[in-house]
Order: structure tokens, then C-alpha cells, then sequence
């Protein structure tokens, strides 16, 4: 559910007449709105039965301070995988110990922040990186939080290039064995401390039985983790739970919790969840203007450095026009301006619109700006939060200035 409705057949963001705030600030424009967002935490949050639970969000999916803040005050944890990620989680006030580092390959500058901050927790992936937080957290004179996130080969459906928990993928260990005797280096260690499990095993996740089945290993390899004598201190399954992009039917956050709980009914241990898109997806959209219209496209003003996902993962997108006029609806192939023909938001979508008209491109929260370019040396979008009748800019539109500032002309 979120906050994008027609009121007398103008498009708002919850208060707000999403025409006044393309007068305002132009297109494109991302556009998100806190009611939405405040709304999916206390979903993820009511649905828990166990109290031992933090919801971390995962910043690589919209990463704008305003928002981590406001997601800070609802009391989440942040999942991050970068130094930049990091830093952007404290600046927007997070707690260092309801911060998860993930991904397979953290430098060395990241993993003496994470240490430094003292960290809930590193997501490790590899045996060379045990050894490297190791050398790194004795330099500092500190003990670094560890959990080790394990792959059970599990495809969890949807497009190839985000499923991450299947056989032969750069994510995770898989063997069991070597998961062993790293917990047991770990506990081994002076400047180490295991604190738990994790995995994630992909995004846009619409079957619920791909988490249960990893619940159950997840709580299998924990047992053994224990036998050998390894407390843990939390089970993390990640996050990847799909959203409704069309008019397609989604399991709710609701539907996955009970199924963990469910698999992890005799566990101790915290649970922990790392959701982005089921968060932030459909809290945010993205404004754009018809500039022309040729034969059947919709030339628009957003393109693919705007937007990616329809170019990448051939992503379908709802396009909503702000006006909802008695116009006949047409089947139209809405363009960017760039120079490849990847460039496109949507194919063969039934629309009214004229040249001049703001079209909403729906479910853009969630990698959409986080994702953006400055392909083509366009300039990346503004971003625009609304809360009730008020909307503010939190990231201004880039300047010909910012897109060049970094450049060394040698010839001056
Ligand atoms: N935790 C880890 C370790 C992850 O790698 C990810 C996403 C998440 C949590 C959050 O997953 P979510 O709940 O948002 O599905 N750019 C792609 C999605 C890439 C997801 C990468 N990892 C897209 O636009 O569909």
C-alpha cells in the first residue's frame, strides 16, 4: 500500500498535488513520501511474534540521508556494503550496533571504519576476508563482530542478475565445512568474536518457500555452529522479498515473517531481516515530462541514467499520467532522450498523454536514484520527500558544475 492516489483525477503524494511540485523543483524528479515509508517499517515490525528481531534497511536501495533518518526514528537497523553506505547510515544518526556490513569484497580503509565504530556486525564471504578483518582489527587493538554468511544454493527465482544464493554464485560460502572451521578459527581468535548467521538469496523474491527452505538450513548450521562451541548471537535471512511492480500479487511481509518464525520456532537467537525494496519500492516515484511525441513514443525527459532497471533487467514500471483526463488511452513506447536504443522506460504501454503532460513513473523508490548516471552528461534528478501537505528537496538537481567539478582540465 502506499500514498499515490488520484484525488479528482490529479495525481498526490498523500497531501501534496504532485503537479506543484513538478512546477517547483521541474522534472525529473524522484519523489517519495514518508507515510509510505514510516508505514512499511511498522508492517515489518508488527508482523514479528518474537521479540528478539531488528529490521535492518538495506541503504543500497534508496540512500538519501533524509530518508535513512526518518527510517533511523522508526527504530531500524541498516544493512550497508560500502564505507559510503556506512557513513551516510551515522550521519542520518543510526546506532552503530544496528549496523550490518555485507558484500564480498570490503576494503581495507571500509573495515577500519566498521571497526572503529564498532559495528553489530560484518557480513563475511570468504576465508581471505576472516583473515584480513583479523590483522586489521588487531592493528586497532579491537575484537570485530562477525557473522558468516553461508550460500544454500537455493534459486530463488526472478531475474538472473540478482539472484545471489544459488550454486557457483559470488555470494556466501557454501560449504558447510568450511563454514565450520571458520567459526572455529573465529572463536579461536583474540581480536574475533562470531556473532552469528547469514544469508540473503536474492531480490524481487514472489515465492515464499525459497525462504523457507533457507530458514531451515540457516537454523540447521547454527545448531552445528553451536555443537562446536560457537554462541551466536542472531540468524540474519536477508532481505529480497518482491513487490507488486504491475498488478501482480505479492506475499506480504506478514506472509514471509510467519514462515521464519515458523522454521526458527525453538531459536534463541535474534532475527534479523535486511529489507530494501519491500521498504522503500513503491514509496517513491519519478516525474517526467513529455518533451515530444513521434510516431508511437513518448519522447520523456527521464532516461535510462534516471532509471535503469527497464534497460537492465527489462523492468516494467506502471507510468501514471498526473492528469487522469477522459482522453482515450493509447498503447505508446516511452523513450528518454539518450543515444541507445536500451533507453526506455516502458514498451507498448496503454496511456493517454499529450506533449507537456508529468507522467509518474510508479515503484522507483527502490533503485531508482540510487542507480542513476551521469550517462550522456545529464544531470542526476532531484529528490523531493513528502510528509502530509509538505514537500521538501533533499537532494538538489545536479549542476553543469557538479558534473564536471572532479575533471582536470590539463590544458589550462
Ligand atoms: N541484503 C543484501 C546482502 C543484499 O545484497 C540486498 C540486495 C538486500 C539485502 C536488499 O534486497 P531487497 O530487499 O531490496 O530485495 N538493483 C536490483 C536489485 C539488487 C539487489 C541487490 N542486493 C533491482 O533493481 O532490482
Amino acid at each position: 500500500m502506499d500514498y499515490f492516489n488520484y484525488k479528482n483525477d490529479k495525481l498526490f503524494c498523500e497531501d501534496v498535488d504532485l503537479q506543484d511540485i513538478a512546477k517547483e523543483f521541474g522534472t525529473p524528479s524522484y519523489v517519495y513520501s514518508k507515510k509510505t515509508l514510516e508505514r512499511h517499517v511498522d508492517v515489518y515490525k508488527n508482523a514479528f511474534k518474537t521479540k528478539n528481531n531488528l529490521v535492518c534497511f538495506s541503504v543500497k536501495s534508496l540512500s538519501n540521508i533524509s530518508i535513512l533518518k526518518i527510517l533511523n526514528e522508526k527504530g531500524c537497523g541498516f544493512d550497508v556494503v560500502s564505507g559510503g553506505e556506512l557513513k551516510r547510515a551515522l550521519l542520518a544518526g543510526a546506532d552503530p550496533k544496528k549496523i550490518i556490513f555485507s558484500g564480498v569484497g570490503k576494503s581495507h580503509d571500509e573495515i577500519v571504519l566498521g571497526i572503529q565504530k564498532e559495528i553489530l556486525s560484518f557480513n563475511i564471504e570468504s576465508e581471505s576476508e576472516v583473515f584480513r578483518i583479523e590483522e586489521i582489527a588487531s592493528l586497532e587493538n579491537q575484537t570485530a563482530n562477525l557473522a558468516i554468511r553461508f550460500n544454500p544454493e537455493i534459486d530463488s527465482g526472478g531475474h538472473e542478475y540478482i539472484k545471489t544464493g544459488r550454486k557457483g554464485d559470488k555470494f556466501g560460502i557454501s560449504s558447510n565445512k568450511l563454514i565450520l572451521k571458520i567459526a572455529d578459527y573465529i572463536n579461536n581468535s583474540k581480536h574475533l568474536k562470531l556473532v552469528g548467521l547469514a544469508c540473503h538469496i536474492g531480490s524481487q523474491i514472489t515465492d515464499l518457500e525459497s525462504y523457507r527452505l533457507t530458514a531451515r538450513n540457516i537454523k540447521n548450521l547454527s545448531i552445528t555452529i553451536k555443537e562446536i562451541g560457537s554462541p551466536l548471537e542472531f540468524l540474519d535471512l536477508g532481505g529480497g522479498l518482491g513487490i507488486p511492480y504491475a498488478k501482480d500479487k505479492t506475499p506480504s511481509p506478514e506472509e514471509l515473517i510467519s514462515i521464519i518464525e515458523e522454521e526458527l520456532k525453538d531459536i534463541e537467537e535474534r532475527i534479523i531481516l535486511e529489507p530494501g525494496r519491500s521498504i522503500s519500492g513503491n514509496a517513491g516515484i519519478l516525474l517526467t515530462k513529455v518533451e515530444y511525441i513521434k510516431d508511437k513514443f513518448l519522447i520523456v525527459d527521464a532516461a535510462m541514467n534516471d532509471l535503469l532497471r527497464p534497460a537492465l533487467y527489462s523492468a516494467s514500471h506502471e507510468v501514471w499520467n498526473l492528469t487522469d483526463s477522459a482522453l482515450k488511452k493509447e498503447l505508446w513506447t516511452i523513450v528518454g532522450p539518450i543515444c541507445e536504443s536500451s533507453d526506455f522506460i516502458a514498451k507498448d504501454y496503454l496511456i493517454n498523454a499529450v506533449q507537456g503532460d508529468i507522467l509518474a513513473i510508479k515503484t522507483t523508490g527502490a533503485y531508482g536514484f540510487v542507480m542513476s548516471s551521469n550517462y550522456n552528461s545529464r544531470l542526476r534528478s532531484a529528490e523531493v520527500l513528502v510528509d502530509g501537505e509538505e514537500f521538501n528537496i533533499i537532494r538538489s538537481r545536479e549542476s553543469f558544475n557538479d558534473l564536471i567539478k572532479n575533471e582536470i582540465n590539463l590544458n589550462d
